[in-house]
């Protein structure tokens, strides 16, 4: 069952930090950004085949489990997973790593799980690397570290540079550690980068310190990678790690909610006693009423099919979203689902300049939604070009849409983006973007449009001529300016 195709990833399309992509690994293909569901093989609410056919297109399972079962261990290795599981899409096992990191007394060696996982005919493999807990201080993270990537090398030397391995991305909470994992990740060939140890940042809702560390294990790792994020997790913060990079998703979440009576929904989850209605599409929500599934005995399969339709469903989501140019929207809707992801949220926004390299330049459309909006990607890269605009002597900025005569260059003004020349009025973002009536937050944000032109043209002379109402904030934000105004 040697197998020594190496896992290959091309990038489709991208929206923000995200991609579409398409990875290959082994003889399979799959779209991403992609949730393979965990499937532990002694208990399954839900079998692989059944996945399949609801449209997952890759599974992970744990070779550990697998290697320490008198029932599976030796089907597994004379059938194949494949077979073994039913399922002929992707299969990724993961090593013994995280029982080691909980339960840690896991006799088991590096390669012996490698070859184990190659010999079951894994597609994607992983060593056995460190998890380091969040807690951990730096000498500990350091030497957690420095033996993942021991173990990385171990199985690059020895198991050649093309077997399908993925290279796990470690660093506990500290982001020079995580970005200096990727990046050596990264030199070692690895093009699949599992970010680990994440599970206890998501159970107790820390998704601002996961922003951080994920942003920080992504500066490290090359942008052509396939970007794993260990463990996760919920559908609400999908949409928020594929903003960041991610491409790839593998939950137990799906079945641990079910066997807790909870009911996932987009954004956020519902103690299914709490529930008069079932406010889902899926079969299992359309075939029965919440008093029904309530008092099934069947109900963690039930509730398992469901929490996993919603989390497949929200992958499509992401991925048209990406198509559409519109993760943004998407992104902004799911944080606004929990307060703490809404936090995470603001702080993903306050990267503006990281993430503005990523973001793609045209898009169908930029949907104003407030204040968080002022902060998007979109607004910090079109004040940026805005400077390469050259002014005349002198400049008209008509906040009130009047053009006048007797001035050397004549500019419009949309917030939140700021000035424009009439001729980019129907090129992104001006003209694809839809606004409510002004508010102050995006009138500031647009001022300091205007300012970065100004600060680009010392030469030329502004007079912005603006309605009375926004005088107030123009004077503020944009001091010694001409600044004149219609009484309306
Ligand atoms: N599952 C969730 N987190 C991790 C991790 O950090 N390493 C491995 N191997 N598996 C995981
Ligand atoms: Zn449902």
């Amino acid at each position: 069952m040697q197998n020594l195709m190496p896992i290959t990833f091309e990038i489709l399309e991208k929206d923000i930090a995200g991609r579409i992509g398409r990875l290959r690994a082994g003889n399979q293909t799959v779209r991403t950004p992609v949730l393979l569901p965990v499937v532990n093989p002694h208990l399954q609410p839900v079998s692989p085949a059944e996945m399949k056919a609801m449209g997952a297109e890759g599974i992970i399972t744990n070779a550990y489990i697998i290697s320490r079962s008198t029932q599976f261990r030796d089907r597994a290795l004379s059938e194949g997973l494949h077979r073994m599981l039913g399922f002929d899409g992707l299969i990724m096992t993961d090593s013994g790593s995280f029982q080691l990191a909980v339960y840690g007394d896991v006799e088991i060696g590096n390669l012996e799980t490698l070859e184990f996982q190659e010999a079951i005919g894994s597609d994607i493999r992983v060593p056995l690397d460190i998890p380091t807990s969040p807690e951990a201080g730096r000498k500990q993270a350091e030497d957690d570290l420095s033996l993942t990537l021991d173990r990385l090398r171990e199985a690059r030397e020895n198991l050649g540079a093309d077997a399908p391995i993925a290279g796990p991305v470690q660093g506990g909470i500290f982001e020079d550690l995580r970005e200096f994992a990727g990046q050596m990740v990264g030199k070692m060939g690895f093009s699949f980068c599992p970010i680990g140890a994440v599970v206890p940042l998501m159970e107790s809702y820390r998704y601002k310190e996961l922003v951080r560390v994920v942003m920080a294990a992504r500066r490290g790792i090359p942008c052509s990678s396939c970007v794993h994020l260990f463990g996760a997790g919920h559908p609400s913060m999908f949409a928020l790690a594929v903003a960041m990079g991610c491409d790839v998703f593998d939950s137990a979440a799906y079945a641990l909610y079910a066997k807790d009576r909870r009911y996932m929904a987009p954004s956020g989850s519902y103690r299914i006693d709490e529930l008069a209605e079932l406010p889902c599409a899926c079969q299992v929500c359309r075939s029965h009423t919440a008093a029904e599934l309530r008092a099934s005995p069947d109900i963690v399969r039930l509730l398992s099919l469901h929490n996993l339709a919603v989390s497949l469903a929200e992958i499509s989501r992401i991925r048209q979203a990406i198509t559409d140019g519109v993760l943004w929207e998407l992104v902004d809707e799911r944080c606004r689902g929990h307060p703490q992801l809404l936090q995470a949220y603001r702080d993903f926004l306050e990267r503006g300049k990281e993430i503005e390299p990523f973001d793609r330049s045209s898009k169908r459309r930029f949907f104003y939604r407030g204040g968080e909006s002022c902060l998007r990607a979109e607004v910090s890269a079109f004040q940026h070009q805005i400077r390469r605009i050259a002014t005349g002597r002198n400049v008209l900025v008509a906040m009130d849409g009047v053009k006048r005569p007797g001035y050397d260059t004549i500019l419009l003004f949309k917030p939140p983006f700021g000035p424009f020349p009439p001729e980019l009025r129907e090129t992104f973002p001006i003209g694809q973007s839809e606004i409510p009536e002004w508010d102050d937050e995006m009138v500031v944000q647009g001022c300091l449009g205007l300012l970065a032109l100004m600060d680009a043209n010392p030469e030329s002379r502004f007079s912005i001529f603006t309605h009375e109402r926004w005088l107030d904030i123009v004077q503020k934000e944009l001091p010694g300016c001409e600044v004149r105004y219609d009484r309306v």
